[in-house]
């Protein structure tokens, strides 16, 4: 036998004996673990009122079920020893049926476990049903193949992808769909909502913690599904206040970014016939396309393409340049502007904030 070697790890020491078995453990445990970063989408971490009542509903569910589970397996395994044939020669036992205690029991005591269950729902359903107070702030959510358009009516805001809000302030949150069904799902704010066409749904939360959060639709709705991310940033009423001006100021572009403006807002591409500004608006300026997400302030957005990468000069020339290389399925085109015109645009892109 090999000798036996160890790793020190955090739950102690872990012996292996053979390399190959321990690369391939490493394999499949570093990317899962790698995945813990500062953003995540566990339901067991709530940050807001509407996923801790789902949570405090959750967890009793599941110890009922966990109890239920090991009596029912620890009878059936506790069975199958005691009772089993030990020898061919045992006879076959004594043949039985009906008691009517045990059929009294096992009635009764599922339709208990049902009733208790029904009934700590329903509260739950009662609680999130309730009505918005009146200073909670309006927030429509659209969903898009594949990004969401986010729009707050009473303040003339729209953007796209990433929603600011006050901590401790009721969030209205009306769901709504331009296309197919899809579902806006921030795990550690609220539940799930189907997005659907023609219909509005709602939502209301509070969010309690400072902090960036991560959403997902989570409803399949086509090639870029698992892509359809976006983020929620939960911030002081002050912040939020700041961050409103900044969306409501624009900002004149200046140098590379005059130029950048002037290709967004009036270059058509001789060779494909398409534009920025066909698509996409600029709150303040001559673009004001819908098929695509509002690009006002982009440049203090953190991301690009619906949470999917950082908003850096390399990634928003990349995206460009060919967005489906980035994100496939993408339903934005490439445009055809050459090196010079994307970094005129990128330029000027990066001034709106
Ligand atoms: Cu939108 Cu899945």
């Amino acid at each position: 036998m090999p000798p036996v070697r160890g790793v020190r790890g955090p739950i102690g020491t872990v012996r292996y004996r053979n390399p190959a078995l321990l690369a391939a453990a490493v394999a499949i445990i570093a990317p899962l673990l790698a995945a813990c970063g500062e953003l995540t989408q566990s339901t067991q971490q709530p940050v807001a009122d509407n996923a801790r009542q789902i949570q405090d509903l959750f967890m009793p569910i599941l110890w009922i079920s966990a109890i239920i589970f090991v009596l029912v397996q620890g009878a059936l395994i506790y069975s199958v020893i005691r009772y089993r044939r030990r020898s061919e020669s045992d006879p076959i036992p004594v043949q039985v049926h009906g008691d009517t205690r045990l059929e009294a029991l096992w009635t009764v005591a599922p339709a208990v476990i049902v009733v208790v269950v029904a009934v700590m729902t329903f509260r739950t359903m009662a609680v999130q049903a309730e009505a918005p107070p009146p200073d909670a702030l309006k927030v429509v959510v659209e969903g898009h193949q594949w990004w969401w358009k986010v729009v707050y009516p009473d303040l003339g805001i729209e953007t796209a992808n990433e929603i600011y809000v006050p901590i401790d302030r009721a969030i209205d949150v009306s769901v709504e769909s331009d296309d197919v069904i899809h579902s806006f799902w921030f795990p550690q704010i609220a539940g799930k909502i189907d997005a659907i066409p023609g219909r509005t749904n709602r939502t209301l939360f509070t969010v309690e913690k400072i902090g960036r959060y991560q959403g997902q639709c989570a409803e399949f709705c086509g090639f870029a599904h698992a892509q359809m991310k976006m983020l929620l940033f939960a911030v002081t009423e002050a912040d939020f206040e700041s961050w409103t001006a900044a969306m409501k100021s624009t900002p004149a572009p200046q140098g590379l970014a005059q130029q950048g403006a002037e290709i967004f807002n009036t270059f058509i591409s001789p060779t494909t016939g398409r534009g920025c500004f066909i698509c996409h608006t600029v709150d303040g300026t001559s673009a004001q396309g819908t098929l695509g997400p509002s690009l006002t302030a982009l440049g203090s957005r953190s991301t690009l393409g619906a949470a999917l990468i950082d908003n850096t000069t390399e990634n928003l020339t990349a995206w460009i340049r060919n967005p489906a290389d980035i994100k496939p399925g993408v339903l934005m085109p490439v445009v055809g502007l050459d090196d010079d015109q994307i970094a005129a645009v990128v330029a000027y892109l990066q001034s709106l904030r």
